[in-house]
């Protein structure tokens, strides 16, 4: 690399503080302002750190794919998934990837689509006409029932969802701004829960784990793999197939952490986007209407339901739920003429992209109909990333799609929904995954 390089430049801040202050208060206006000042590879001030923000397919492409072994995960994903493969490195990693990669195959992925129904059923058997639901909490409880359902092969016991869910928006604390106010060494609240968090997330899992081998002993188990048959397999094996303790736990809070909150942003902003939308609402009910004709959604309509799956394509680049992907440089590398050290956080801000005019029309707009074939093709590459890049990618995306598809579809069917917020405009915050200020409250009406 060429030492004269110069660094990125930063967006004016406070001294001592930098830009810290005004990244807490708004940090996605931070990001739009910033590059606005700085162009698409910024340098942001924090205290006693800084964190290079790259908002640019093609630098996208080098730290995922063609510079992939220059960067690597950072220490809070160590700190918050232990062993598991959210966070783990080189061989370790790839070994994990390759136990848990079956339980996501085609032919597994088909296998979901009936238990995700089942899941969406019973929890639609609890609405009444005319309620107005908070759906950001009930996506979010949905899914976690369906996670439960499908790869863990059993259905959540009453008030074990809660306890895991508040465990998991314990960890999303950490990664919230206001956290960075501070220095990591200080206690804070947020950060006490953190600890907090991971100690009872862990004690869940263990639990989760412990009732799996007893009803596996007393061969009260059906002869699928599940996430939890395949672990307990690879404790007991050895070689490559083999996993220690931490590594299954791991895991388990990998997927558990990853696998629902993120599919419940989609679909909670999926669901405020219809609500807003009503000629789109309108159209989406057509649809399933004719592609089901009365019938209960499955797999096999999935490739009829063209709106559905647009709908759900726009909703992840407008509200795209992991809205950065953050890395640490392990050696010097130089991105577009600019110096960055080894060592060095990256975040690759997957929302600025998807909300970029210069490669979406009107983007603050949800449009599912810009995603032609003909769009699509001329999109440059890796300027829709919502699941990652390069070897990373995330495990779960065809899971979450189908996911995504059939829960719109299965609630589509029967019921019609409509803002219940007044002032639609809607306040987006970062934790780990992409939530809202205020909720999302709607009114929900048989159809
Ligand atoms: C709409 C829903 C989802 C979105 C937007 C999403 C997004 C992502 C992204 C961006 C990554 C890459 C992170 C990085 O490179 O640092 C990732 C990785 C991952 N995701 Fe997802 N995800 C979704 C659903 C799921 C589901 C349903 C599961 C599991 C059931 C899952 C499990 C994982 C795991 C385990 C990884 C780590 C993969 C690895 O490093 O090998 N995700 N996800």
């Amino acid at each position: 690399m060429n030492p004269q390089t110069r660094r990125p430049p930063a967006p004016e801040g406070l001294p001592l503080f930098g830009n810290t202050f005004e990244f807490a208060r708004s940090p996605f206006e931070f990001v739009d302002k910033a590059i606005d000042e700085c162009g698409d590879i910024y340098r942001m001030e924090l205290p006693g750190t800084e964190v290079y923000v790259l908002a640019n397919p093609k630098y996208f492409k080098q730290v995922l794919v063609t510079d992939s072994n220059a960067f690597g995960k950072t220490p809070d994903f160590h700190r918050a998934f232990g062993d598991g493969l959210l966070s783990t490195e080189g061989s370790q990693w790839s070994r994990q990837r390759g136990i848990l990669q079956p339980l996501f195959s085609l032919d597994r992925i088909k296998e979901y689509g009936d238990s995700m129904v089942n899941a969406t059923q019973r929890r639609l058997a609890t609405w009444e006409g005319g309620e107005t639901i908070e759906m950001e909490s009930e996506m979010q409880d949905l899914t976690l029932e369906i996670l439960f359902s499908t790869l863990f092969g059993r259905e959540l016991a009453p008030g074990e969802g809660d306890d895991l869910r508040t465990a998991s928006d314990g960890l999303n604390k950490w990664f919230a701004p206001t956290s960075w106010l501070l220095p990591n060494w200080v206690p804070t609240p947020a950060r006490r829960e953190f600890s907090n968090s991971i100690e009872r997330l862990r004690m869940e899992i263990r639990q989760l784990l412990s009732e799996h081998s007893v009803d596996s002993a007393s061969e009260n188990q059906s002869d699928m793999d599940t996430l939890l048959s395949k672990l307990q397999d690879a404790l007991e094996a050895s070689g490559q197939d083999h996993l220690s303790m931490e590594e299954v736990e791991g895991q388990m809070l990998a997927m558990i952490f990853a696998g629902y909150e993120t599919t419940a942003a989609a679909l909670g902003f999926a669901w405020y986007s219809l609500a807003t939308n009503s000629d789109i609402q309108q159209a989406f009910h057509e649809e399933i209407d004719t592609v089901l004709d009365g019938n209960r959604p499955t797999y096999d309509d999935i490739e009829d339901l063209e709106l559905t799956q647009r709908i759900v394509t726009e909703t992840l680049r407008l509200y795209a739920p992991v809205h950065t992907i953050p890395r640490q440089s392990t050696q010097d590398v130089e991105i577009n003429g600019y110096r960055i050290s080894s060592g060095e956080e990256i975040h690759l801000s997957i929302i600025a992209v998807h909300r970029d005019e210069r490669f979406y029309d009107d983007p603050e707009t949800f449009r599912p109909d810009r995603w032609t074939d003909d769009f699509e093709e001329e999109l440059p590459e890796y300027a829709f990333v919502p699941f990652g890049g390069g070897r990373r990618m995330c495990i779960g995306r065809e899971f979450a799609r189908l996911e995504a598809t059939l829960v719109l579809a299965t609630i589509g069917q029967q019921w019609e929904l409509a803002w219940d917020g007044g002032d639609p405009t809607l306040t987006i915050e970062p934790e780990i995954t992409t939530q809202t200020k205020n909720g999302l409250p709607l009114r929900v009406q048989q159809r």
